[in-house]
């Protein structure tokens, strides 16, 4: 993998070991722990990078077309890896996870595929530098976000 030395500056160690084993859809943990600990640093680094988009799109921060692709491929990147990790029996604890997640299990990978389609379209966006079809793009991947959020996700 060309781009290990800068996920290993980004990324904790735990998630860069689940990551190599992981890379086809089978993820393996021992325990529920590491599930949801994976998954959980997958959504935050999700998080932080869509995060910084925003703040440029909300003019907090000057446009630099680079920094934006770059932090569109770490979503990219993050935004395939935590549905592998919602295994059977994972919710509670330290998870905010919804038992609708494996009781609406259609539901939910739809929600995965709408917003890995969002991403797709703000990775376009990015490349174009269209900062204004950014906005566009940020704001319909936000409500993809926040639609799972809402069916999935507990507050
Ligand atoms: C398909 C459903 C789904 C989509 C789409 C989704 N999330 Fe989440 N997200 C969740 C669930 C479920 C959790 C709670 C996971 C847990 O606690 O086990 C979560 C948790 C999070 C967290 C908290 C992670 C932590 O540190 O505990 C962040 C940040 C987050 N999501 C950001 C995003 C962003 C940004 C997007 C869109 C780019 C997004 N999510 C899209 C379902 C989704």
């Amino acid at each position: 993998m060309k781009n290990l030395a800068l996920l290993r500056r980004l990324v904790p160690a735990t998630l860069i070991a689940g990551l190599l084993v992981s890379a086809g859809a089978q993820a393996q943990f021992r325990k529920v722990d590491d599930a949801v600990e994976y998954r959980k640093a997958a959504l935050h680094l999700m998080g932080a990078h869509f995060g910084r988009i925003g703040a440029v799109v909300k003019g907090d921060k000057p446009y630099d077309k680079a920094a934006v692709e770059a932090d569109v491929a770490v979503i990219e990147m993050m935004s395939k890896l935590p549905w592998p990790a919602f295994i059977p029996n994972s919710a509670g604890g330290h998870s905010k996870a919804k038992p609708e997640i494996w009781s609406q299990q259609a539901e939910f990978k739809t929600a995965t595929e709408k917003m890995e389609g969002e991403v797709a379209k703000l990775s376009a966006a990015a490349k174009s530098g269209d900062l204004a079809a950014i906005k566009v793009s940020f704001g319909s991947t936000g409500q993809s976000c926040k639609s799972c959020h809402d069916n999935f996700r507990n507050r």
